[in-house]
């Protein structure tokens, strides 16, 4: 008789879900990213209007990852509604996430905060934004007040998600907010962003002790293909390494993956033929993970431990999810089995949502949501990542 495999994950490995504020709240109209969406020339597919309306529907996330039997979820608080105008806080929408907390404890699950999940008030965007060096001490105030009001609810704080991402998307691609295209201003960019993250860390350390708090970065796959070594070099030194090397001391580091990249003598190579190219433009190739958590490891040298802090498919097709988050995770387990201290696992997302300029076509989510009526519906991926959470294993 076949033998039947199972995997086991390490114990006290932790198994959670993510979303950000606004690609699930709705009605986000204070941060440069409504300004973006509704912008006459904007490349966005289209606004976010009501998103998830999980403002509203936050106690039915609770619910939901309740019932996925998570140990935690991972959300972002948005700075424009805590903080509606410079050094204005709203006492109103501090209470709106501590209750969130409040509720995710009640129900066993860790509250995991992320400060900066790609928006910024529009009073600070006037101000230049993260093009100007005081941002970083706008955001260094913004994180000590919501560290003060949530440390002693929340259980692990990342401070800016894939500060490369928006150094990149918004300053050289154009997809993101400001929509420019500069590469030495993209560069500044990700210099202010990552004084922003150990102001972030120091204002946690200070205002919540003993919270956990590190940074969320986002991680490619770099595969090279002959001739691509200079390319290569140059473009991971510049959207992770630079980021890596600012992570010292952090007590963990997020690693967030979702595809490869192949380099070679004149940068993106493309997909390969033969692989399937996802809804969003990148191939399907699970083993990008175990690959990112290695670099990860390699590049720091072991000093942090990893918790991957995203990782996920937008598809619509649910059987396809299942098969890349399992090929996903044996990857996770083959890097442990390596010596990777890997801590747990993410799913990105929670819900279908606003998926910044693609708006809502892609489908991360274990659930689905109806557009008009906000009903949250389940997929049998939810079951299945439920079950493996709950086995802490990997049936193969
Ligand atoms: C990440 C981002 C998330 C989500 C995800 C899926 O880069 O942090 O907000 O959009 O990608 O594309």
């Amino acid at each position: 008789m076949a033998a039947h495999a199972v995997r086991r994950f390490p114990e006290g490995f932790t198994w959670g879900t993510a979303t950000a504020a606004h690609q699930i709240e709705g009605g986000n109209a204070n941060n440069d990213w409504w300004e973006f969406e509704h912008a006459p020339d904007t490349v966005c597919a289209e606004p976010s209007g009501d998103g998830c309306d999980s403002w509203d529907r936050w106690r039915e996330d609770v619910e939901l990852v309740a019932s996925l039997g998570l140990d935690n979820y991972r959300f972002s608080v948005e700075w424009s509604r805590i903080e509606p105008a410079q050094g204005e806080f709203s006492r109103a929408a501090l209470a709106h996430y501590r209750g969130l907390c409040a509720a995710l404890r009640d129900r066993g699950i860790d509250p995991v905060v992320t400060l900066h999940h790609f928006t910024t008030p529009r009073w600070l965007t006037d101000q230049g934004g993260w093009e100007s060096g005081a941002a970083v001490e706008r955001f260094g105030r913004f994180s000590e007040v919501v560290a003060g009001a949530l440390g002693d609810v929340m259980s692990r704080a990342c401070t800016i998600n894939e500060p490369n991402v928006v150094a990149v998307m918004g300053w050289m691609a154009g997809m993101f907010p400001p929509g420019k295209s500069d590469k030495e201003l993209s560069r500044a960019v990700a210099q202010n962003l990552i004084a922003g993250h150990r102001v972030a860390v120091e204002a946690v350390r200070g205002a919540a002790p003993g919270v956990p708090v590190g940074l969320t970065l986002s991680m490619t796959d770099y595969q090279l293909l002959e001739g691509g070594e200079a390319k290569l070099e140059s473009r991971r030194h510049h959207s992770e390494d630079v980021f890596l090397d600012a992570t010292g001391g952090d007590d963990f580091l997020g690693v967030q993956v979702y595809t490869r990249n192949r380099i070679g003598p004149n940068g993106w190579a493309g997909a390969e033929p033969g692989v399937p190219v996802l809804d969003m433009g990148y191939e399907f190739y699970p083993a990008s993970l175990a690959n990112c958590l290695r670099r990860a490891w390699d590049y720091t040298g072991g000093s942090l431990p990893l918790l991957v802090t995203e990782n996920g498919i937008g598809t619509t097709d649910d059987v396809q999810r299942i098969d890349y988050v399992r090929q996903a995770l044996g990857g996770v387990l083959d890097a442990i089995a390596e010596g990777i201290d890997v801590r747990g696992y993410t799913y990105w997302s929670l819900l279908d949502n606003f998926e910044w300029a693609l708006g809502y076509r892609p489908r991360f989510g274990l659930v689905s949501v109806n557009r008009t009526s906000f009903a949250r519906t389940p997929k049998p991926s939810a079951a299945w990542f439920s079950s493996v959470a709950a086995a802490n294993a990997l049936d193969a």
